[in-house]
């Protein structure tokens, strides 16, 4: 079965990338944004079983997409993302429930209920989607809420589903009213309602629709509405890793990198990944240019703490940032309590950026409060910075 992008996979607001959050959600996908979710899909994609599926129908549903720089960054991460529940590390209490959901609706021929992902970025939300397809055996078309601009994007993925397909929704937080209750019927009675015409001609028809799952994501539960919220039967919170679970997630990806690294080594990239495997991967790769730039064979924990220390990556994983926004509140704010609005122009950063990106993992590790009356830096934070 088919894995169908209608969109560049959202890049993770991480604190690299944190200038990408500032962009308009559209800017930076608008063309592929704006292409019709399945026009690109090749019938041999849709053909092949789930099963072998992995890798082969993504490359040639890439390939049937002209590779642009980008695509081809994505799919290298996605030759790196584990395929089945028992290879994804991790999340242990949400992999036992995904199971038995799993089972039960395969037991009675029936498709997953529809499953709200919350958490963190770069926890894993888009992955546990692919998986739950490939062990479904059904379709997943993947999409983010910034595509689904107009009634029609989000018409033309959901009539092109086949029976039991899941629709992943990124962002779901971010759906615009009237795509938002389009879904309404469509995740409860399987049923589109569409306006034909305009003004007094206008008429609804109801279209019945396959039975689909929706998999929605968000960082932000709280920031959906509660009829959107109450249509899904399992809501699920994805947590933050734990060392060791990272610490495998990072040998893992060295040995289909086919690169050396020792225990310490992995567990030194490890601390310093802000309980994130999105983030743990892309400090091993960064390591690992400097390891092969080195000549040093294989990663040890000196090779990967000096790495990150050029990277700027602190023990704690804080980077610059996350230092420039605790010495702010210290420095200009006296500790706080300080409001976000004030640290944002104190820092030169956006608000968004730093309440989605910056300050869940400080708050996560202690080194952050936050105080009916604004912020406050722990006593933890002082003793990190040296302070
Ligand atoms: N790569 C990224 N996240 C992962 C996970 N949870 N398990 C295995 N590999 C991963």
């Amino acid at each position: 079965m088919p894995i169908k992008r209608s969109f560049p996979e959202s890049s993770s607001p991480s604190p690299q990338e944190a200038k990408e959050a500032k962009k308009p959600p559209l800017s930076s996908q608008s063309k592929e944004a704006k292409k019709p979710p399945l026009s690109s899909q090749s019938k041999e994609a849709k053909k092949s079983p789930l099963s072998s599926q992995s890798k082969e129908a993504k490359k040639s549903l890439l390939s049937s997409q002209s590779i642009n720089q980008e695509e081809a960054k994505e799919s290298h991460e996605e030759s790196i993302r584990p395929s089945s529940l028992d290879e994804y590390i991790g999340q242990k209490s949400l992999k036992e429930i995904l199971k038995i959901a799993i089972t039960a609706a395969q037991n009675r021929d029936e498709s997953l209920d529809h499953l709200l992902l919350y958490g963190p970025p770069g926890l894993g939300k888009t992955t546990l989607a692919l998986i739950l397809a490939s062990q479904m055996g059904v379709g997943c078309k993947i999409t983010a809420a910034p595509a689904l601009e107009r009634p029609r994007d989000i018409t033309g993925l959901l009539i092109n589903l086949a029976p039991g397909d899941l629709l992943f929704i990124d962002e779901i937080h971010r759906l615009n009213k009237v795509t938002e209750e389009l879904l309404y019927p469509a995740m409860e009675d399987y049923r589109l309602d569409i306006t034909i015409g305009k003004g007094q001609g206008a008429r609804t028809r109801s279209l019945s629709l396959p039975k689909f799952t929706l998999v929605g994501a968000t960082t932000k539960i709280g920031a959906l509405t509660s009829p959107l919220r109450d249509r899904f039967g399992l809501i699920q919170r994805l947590n933050y890793y734990e060392v060791d679970e990272l610490t495998l997630i990072v040998k893992r990806t060295a040995k289909l990198f086919n690169t050396p690294i020792t225990e310490t080594g992995a567990v030194e990239i490890a601390v310093r990944s802000r309980g994130t495997p999105r983030i743990a991967n892309r400090l091993f790769k960064r390591v690992r240019d400097y390891a092969q730039v080195e000549e040093i064979s294989p990663i040890s924990e000196e090779l990967a703490s000096k790495a990150l220390d050029i990277l700027n990556i602190d023990p704690k994983g804080l980077d610059q940032t996350d230092r420039l926004v605790l010495k702010t509140i210290i420095n200009q704010f006296q500790g706080g309590p300080v409001g976000l609005d004030a640290v944002a122009a104190a820092t030169g950063e956006d608000t968004k950026t730093i309440e989605e990106v910056y300050e869940p993992y400080l708050l996560q590790i202690g080194y952050l409060n936050r105080t009916p009356r604004g912020r406050v830096v722990t006593l933890a934070a002082y003793k990190h910075l040296g302070l």
